[in-house]
C-alpha cells in the first residue's frame, strides 16, 4: 500500500492534567527557591503543546522535511488537529519561551500502523502513535532530541491505558530509536513513493516496575 504523501519523521481523551506529572510540571512549582514575580522567560522549559504552538511546530518541520523532500509528517492543519484532539500526546521543549523540539502523540487501536493512523486518533486506543519528533535545526547533535524522547516515555508510563508507543522511520534512524529503547517490529506497510519505513515499538506496560516506582 502506499501512502498519498506522508513522510514520517524519524517521529487524548482521558488523560491527567499534565500538570499533575512531577517533571512536566512548570519550572516555578518545582523551584526549592521563594518565589516572586518572573521577568524573564524560564531558560528551559517542557511542557504540552495547544494549538496555539502549531505554527512554532510547522515552522521547524518545514525546515526539517518540507525543505527537504517537499514533504512532512503532519501538514499544519493536521498539527493543529492533533493539538486540539490530544494535546496531551505532545511533549514541547523551550529554551527562553522558543520551542526548540517537539514530539506529537495520538492514540492508535491497531497492532500496526495503517495509512489511517497518519490523520487519525483513536481514543479508545491502548497505543501512542508517535507522528513526530523533530528538533530545530541549530539544537540538533546536542542529545535534545534523545532526552525529548526519554522524558515523553517517562511521561507515558504513567498513563495506565497506554501500552505501548509506535512509530515509523527511516532505516537510517532505526539505531537512534533502538537507543531509546524501541524495538524493530518489522517493515511498515506505508511507503510514499520509492520511500519504505521501518516500523518500531516501545513497550510502555513492560517497564511496570518502573511505573511503580516512578512516583506516578
Ligand atoms: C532526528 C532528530 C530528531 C534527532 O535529534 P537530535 O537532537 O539531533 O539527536 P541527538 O543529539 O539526541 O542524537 C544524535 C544522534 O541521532 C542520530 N541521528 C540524528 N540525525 C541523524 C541522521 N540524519 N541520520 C542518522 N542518524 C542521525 C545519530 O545517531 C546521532 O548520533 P551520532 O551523531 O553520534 O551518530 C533530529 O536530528 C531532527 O529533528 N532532524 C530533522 C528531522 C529529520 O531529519 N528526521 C528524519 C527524516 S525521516
Amino acid at each position: 500500500m502506499s501512502s498519498k504523501r506522508k513522510v514520517p519523521f524519524s517521529g487524548s481523551w482521558r488523560m491527567p492534567a499534565l500538570g499533575t506529572v512531577h517533571f512536566m510540571k512548570p519550572l516555578h512549582m518545582r523551584s526549592p527557591v521563594p518565589q516572586g514575580r518572573r521577568h524573564t522567560l524560564p531558560a528551559s522549559e517542557f511542557r504540552s503543546l495547544s494549538p496555539e504552538d502549531a505554527i512554532s511546530v510547522f515552522e521547524i518541520e518545514r525546515e526539517a522535511f518540507i525543505s527537504v523532500s517537499g514533504e512532512c509528517p503532519l501538514h499544519l492543519d493536521e498539527v493543529r488537529h492533533f493539538l486540539t484532539l490530544c494535546p496531551e500526546l505532545s511533549l514541547g521543549w523551550f529554551e527562553e519561551g522558543r520551542l526548540v523540539a517537539f514530539i506529537i502523540g495520538s492514540l492508535w487501536d491497531q497492532e500496526r500502523l495503517s495509512l489511517d493512523a497518519l490523520t487519525l486518533h483513536r481514543p479508545h486506543g491502548s497505543t501512542v502513535h508517535v507522528h513526530v519528533l523533530a528538533v530545530h535545526r541549530t539544537f540538533r547533535q546536542q542529545g535534545k532530541g534523545s532526552i525529548l524522547m526519554w522524558r515523553y516515555l517517562q511521561y507515558l508510563r504513567c498513563l495506565p491505558y497506554v501500552r505501548r508507543a509506535v512509530l515509523m522511520c527511516e532505516d537510517f534512524l532505526v539505531p537512534f530509536y533502538q537507543r531509546s529503547g524501541f524495538h524493530v517490529l518489522g517493515p511498515s506497510e506505508i511507503t510514499v513513493g520509492p520511500l519504505t519505513f521501518t516500523e518500531m515499538f516501545y513497550p510502555v506496560r513492560g517497564h511496570a516496575f518502573m511505573r511503580r516506582n516512578s512516583g506516578c
